[in-house]
């Protein structure tokens, strides 16, 4: 590995370093919400943890945050004014002020760092969010339908077709589709997309916490490259627009108003990381229950109308985005609880997504539940997906078209989960196409 800039070093101290060094320490003095972060076993499978925090409050307190895997709870966060995602603006103490101002100089823009509109909040957010929405409409979502089916039947067609083989469908499948539909959102040429493919998986562990200095340094490089590559990017669509979202949110001037530079970066990396990593997972996902629930498969052969609501019952059941944090800005309370300026909360949605008092019999799987689609996958409030429908989309399109193809697909061995935290499902899910 090549030196670590002093930069770098600073950034992943501030962001992760720090944040791994409390969370171990808490995590050996048994605090029971630390293990979330090391345990491999709650990794693999977070449902009972949530349910043990769930049972022991509205919120939790552990020793570095709150949690709260109740329903009621975790949209209060999201919606509670007091509530801030814009965690680099939680006072430091002395030390860690001077290690966060030296970060800044030279740093590249993330999908997760300031102005992404992820982590800002209103007004500046409220301003930057309807802007992007003026290019992101339903209208434009509904229009690329066509092309996505079109994309997932050309990728089902380079699959292997002899009785019998295996095929990995996450690497083949299930990440490729969402690939090439942001690939074309962002005009990017074909040739170009596989390190898109790269920079895109090495950016996203940003989103998680606790990187090690080896995943963080690595991810920095990767960002580095693609602000470069995007720069140059933007400089051709100005002169040069395609048909694509990109070009019309280069040239996009509303009332004089347009996106700086730096914030065409912030969103280009996070329509990246987000309209990708995510939706791999929900199509990995899905593959993965509706193949280990044939009866259900089968009423959907049936029915094919009840797509939309499978893709909502796959998202509640299993969320491809588990949780997420926000500091607290003023003293407030959720569910009766107090809660102080300065703590952190971390609302659990894949935890809220099971919480019996909103869904009966949480723990099966069934894509005919009449609620499903008050799962909070999408998270809630001024942060709630932009990408949403064009999720929906991709999933309802990509799955129908794929067990349409191969009604007998069977899990050929044991699938892995991804390592990441946040961000949840299979990177390696080998299947035999037909029998
Ligand atoms: C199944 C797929 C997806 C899931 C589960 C998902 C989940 C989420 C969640 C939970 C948030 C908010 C995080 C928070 O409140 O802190 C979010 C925000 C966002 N998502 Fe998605 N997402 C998905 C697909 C997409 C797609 C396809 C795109 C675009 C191409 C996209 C673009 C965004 C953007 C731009 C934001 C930031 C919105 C804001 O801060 O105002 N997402 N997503």
């Amino acid at each position: 590995m090549r030196l670590t800039r002093p930069g770098t070093f600073l950034r992943w101290l501030d962001r992760h370093g720090l944040a791994r060094l409390g969370i171990a320490a808490a995590a050996r003095r048994g605090d029971a919400q630390a293990r979330l972060f090391f345990d491999p076993a709650i990794r693999d499978d977070p449902y009972p943890f949530y349910r043990e925090v769930r049972e022991a409050g509205a919120l939790v307190r552990g020793r570095l945050m709150w949690s709260t895997t109740r329903h009621d709870a975790v949209v209060a966060v999201l919606r509670g004014e007091a509530f801030s995602s814009d965690l680099e603006s939680l006072p430091a103490p002395g030390p860690l002020a001077v290690v966060r101002r030296l970060g800044r100089s030279g740093r590249p823009i993330g999908p997760a760092d300031p102005p992404s509109m992820l982590v800002v909040d209103p007004p500046t957010h409220t301003r930057y969010r309807r802007l992007v929405a003026k290019v992101f409409t339903p209208r434009a979502i509904e229009g690329l339908r066509p092309r996505i089916e079109r994309h997932a039947e050309a990728l089902l067609d380079d699959l292997p077709q002899a009785p019998g083989d295996t095929v990995e469908i996450v690497g083949r499948y299930a990440s490729l589709l969402p690939l090439t539909v942001i690939a074309e959102i962002l005009g990017v040429p074909q040739d170009m997309r596989q390190r898109f493919l790269a920079w895109g998986e090495a950016a996203t562990p940003t989103l998680d916490l606790g990187l090690t200095l080896r995943q963080y340094h690595h991810a920095e490089d990767a960002i580095r490259q693609l602000n470069a590559w995007l720069r140059g990017h933007f400089a051709r669509l100005r002169v040069d627009p395609g048909d694509d979202l990109l070009s019309r949110l280069v040239h996009l001037d509303s009332e004089g108003e347009r996106l700086t530079e730096e914030e065409l970066l912030a969103t280009a990396g996070l329509l990246l990381v987000a309209g990708f990593e995510t939706t791999v997972n929900l199509l990995g996902t899905g593959i993965y229950l509706l193949i280990r629930h044939p009866d259900q498969l089968g009423a959907l052969r049936e029915r094919p109308d009840g797509w939309p609501n499978a893709v909502e019952e796959i998202l509640r059941y299993d969320s491809p985005a588990q949780t997420t944090a926000r500091y607290c800005r003023a003293d407030t309370e959720v569910a009766g609880v107090p809660v102080r300026a300065g703590e952190i909360v971390v609302p659990m949605m894949g935890g809220a997504n099971r919480d019996p008092a909103v869904f009966p019999d949480p723990d099966r799987f069934d894509i005919t539940r009449a609620n499903a689609r008050d799962h909070l996958s999408f998270s809630s409030g001024v942060h709630y997906c932009l990408g949403a429908a064009l999720a929906r989309l991709e999933g309802q399109l990509g799955l129908s078209a794929f067990f349409e193809r191969y009604p007998d697909a069977a899990l050929a061995a044991v699938p892995r989960r991804r390592s990441t935290r946040v961000l949840r499902g299979y990177d390696h899910l080998p299947v035999r196409l037909r029998p």
